[in-house]
């Protein structure tokens, strides 16, 4: 099943394989570049790629040379990859991430901010640059006026992003960014209709899916979860109906996809089955699962009916033709060199050799 084709809203995708969004501040300057597009061209044999966090506004700029989707010259970079992956017979979606809380100010230009839900500094240590860390800085709470403004700011970079050649755009639900540090109890003690209750913190969702899914179409818009991520702060119960809420709100805008992880083979915890057999069955469009999967395990999910299009993460960093590969039986390139994942230049990012090339 993961190489049969599958249609996706107006998208027909080759197959069932979709290359994971990830980070690789390749992005000098927060541009996209020649070297980029060749790392996505390199990797689309999968049928969808989604592309690195990619910062709608100076503010979601937290971590060091991550690309943007908010002035010409990002929109003109992205176009090189756009082009690239469209000729090898891909569809590309620009994963929009904002950083909120979990960004640290040094890699971000003047003016820019340290925004979240609520005055609560993030646990962990952020990342200062590709060596070392340091601690998060307390975030100011978003007032209304700061609220509308990061709405406008998904949707201007929702616009670019087509103008970019772009099939369409995954919101960042996920992960402890923004979106999801509105919608965690642990990140968003906010008294106002964007707290309290699991309603109010689906709510910054909801409303930028529905700007965006109004600015794009609906079709065009994706968003990736992660109930039971390191940052939730739930309850079990309180889980399952804010997720439950949430699945059912996308739902009914009629959104392409969601996209939701289950980390637990990089040490998260794990999701149960009842979560992802709720989002599938409140969910009617398309459902993407990523997280320590290999050919056979996607198989037995696309199988069990739990997802429709499988999402592979660091073996797409190795493996720069995973789907080929896999499809053909071929072993996998398992040795990754972990120091380069967020270095510059093409060492450990294009220079993976594929097994067809
Ligand atoms: C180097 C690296 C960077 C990542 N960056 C992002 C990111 O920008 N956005 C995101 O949603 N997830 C990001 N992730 C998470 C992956 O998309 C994926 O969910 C995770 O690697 C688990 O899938 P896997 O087991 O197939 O690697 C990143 C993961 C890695 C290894």
């Amino acid at each position: 099943m993961l190489f049969s084709p599958f249609t996706m809203g107006f998208a027909r995708l080759k197959n069932r394989v979709v290359m994971a969004p990830m980070t690789r501040s390749r992005a000098i300057g927060n541009v996209p570049n020649a070297l980029m597009a060749t790392y996505y061209a390199q990797r689309a044999g999968a049928g969808l790629i989604i592309t690195e966090g990619t910062a709608p506004c100076i503010n979601a700029l937290g971590y060091a040379n991550i690309p943007g989707l908010y002035s010409k010259e990002q929109v003109a970079g992205w176009k090189l990859t756009t082009g690239l992956v469209h000729e090898r017979g891909s569809k590309i979606f620009a994963q929009l991430m904002h950083t909120g809380r979990m960004g640290y100010l040094k890699n971000m230009p003047a003016g820019a901010e340290i925004l979240g839900p609520s005055p609560i500094t993030a646990g962990g240590r952020a990342v200062k640059n590709t060596q070392r860390s340091t601690d998060y800085h307390l975030p100011r709470a978003m007032n209304h006026l700061d609220i509308v403004q990061a709405k406008s700011e998904f949707v201007s970079a929702a616009i670019n992003a087509i103008e970019a050649g772009f099939d369409g755009v995954e919101l960042h639900g996920a992960n402890e960014h923004l979106i999801e540090q509105f919608l965690s109890a642990g990140s968003n003690l906010r008294q106002d209709e964007y707290g309290g209750t699991a309603e109010n913190r689906c709510r910054f969702a909801l409303e930028v899916a529905a700007s965006v899914g109004e600015a794009i179409g609906f079709e065009r818009v994706g968003i990736r979860l992660s109930p039971y991520g390191a940052n939730n702060d739930m309850e079990p119960l309180e889980m399952n109906h804010t997720y439950d809420f949430l699945t059912k709100g996308l739902n009914a805008m009629g959104i392409a996809y969601i996209h939701h992880v289950d980390h637990s083979a990089m040490g998260g915890n794990t999701v149960p089955d009842a979560m992802k057999q709720m989002v599938r069955n409140n969910f009617k469009g398309a459902v993407i699962l990523t997280g320590g999967f290999d050919r056979t395990t996607a198989e037995e999910v696309l199988q069990a009916g739990l997802a429709d299009l499988i999402g592979f993460g660091r073996p797409y960093i190795g493996n720069p033709d995973l789907a080929e590969r896999m499809q053909r039986n071929l072993q996998l390139n398992q040795e990754l060199d972990v120091s380069t994942f967020y270095s510059a230049g093409p060492e450990g990012y294009t220079d993976y050799p594929g097994f067809s090339k």
